[in-house]
């Protein structure tokens, strides 16, 4: 029971990880291309909000059930596909705290294009495409760990047992 608990929380945590980071990078994007600053201040207000409720409840969740899982499956932590996914995991967060804070400097740009009626600044642009950017290696990382959680491939890393 306890097992099916944790690892019910544990698949919730990890849909829940790639499905906001997923639907929050399509609806900036989108909303981005519309080119109205109205939209964009709007949509990354929403997208802020998500961030905060959705990915840091399970980026809280996801490392505490895993924690669990493998102590009661008797895997040890220095197993090498744990060991990777606990790195590629950290490498999801370095890029995703900048994302969080560029996320809020798009839409505090936004909103004041918008209530100033002025085109949106370089500086928003510059930002845009690096918050772009930096999707790509943490979502990468995302699905590495899918396939390593999933394959549970046996390897060792060099010093770790
Ligand atoms: C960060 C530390 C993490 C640890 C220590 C960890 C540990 C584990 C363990 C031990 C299992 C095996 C459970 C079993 O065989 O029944 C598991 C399964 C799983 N993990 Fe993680 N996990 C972590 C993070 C993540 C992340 C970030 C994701 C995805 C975003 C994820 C997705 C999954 C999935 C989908 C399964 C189910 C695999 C299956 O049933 O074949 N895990 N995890």
């Amino acid at each position: 029971m306890l097992y099916f608990v944790l690892k019910y929380l544990h698949v919730l945590g990890a849909a829940v990880l790639l499905g906001t980071g997923a639907g929050i990078a399509f609806f900036l994007l989108m909303a981005h291309f519309t080119g109205r600053t109205a939209a964009i201040a709007s949509v990354a207000r929403i997208v802020v909000v998500a961030d905060y409720v959705f990915t840091a409840t399970a980026v809280v969740v996801q490392p505490v059930t895993g924690v669990l899982l493998a102590w009661h499956m008797g895997y040890p932590l220095t197993e090498g596909w744990i060991v990777l996914s606990i790195i590629l995991y950290l490498v999801t967060g370095l890029f995703w705290l900048p994302v969080v804070w560029m996320q809020m400097q798009l839409r505090n740009m936004a909103q004041d294009a918008d209530a100033a009626s002025v085109p949106l600044p370089p500086r928003y642009h510059r930002f845009f495409w690096t918050w772009f950017a930096f999707g790509f290696p943490a979502f990468a990382a995302v699905l590495g760990i899918f396939w390593l959680m999933i394959a549970k491939p046996n390897f060792r890393l060099p010093g770790l047992g």
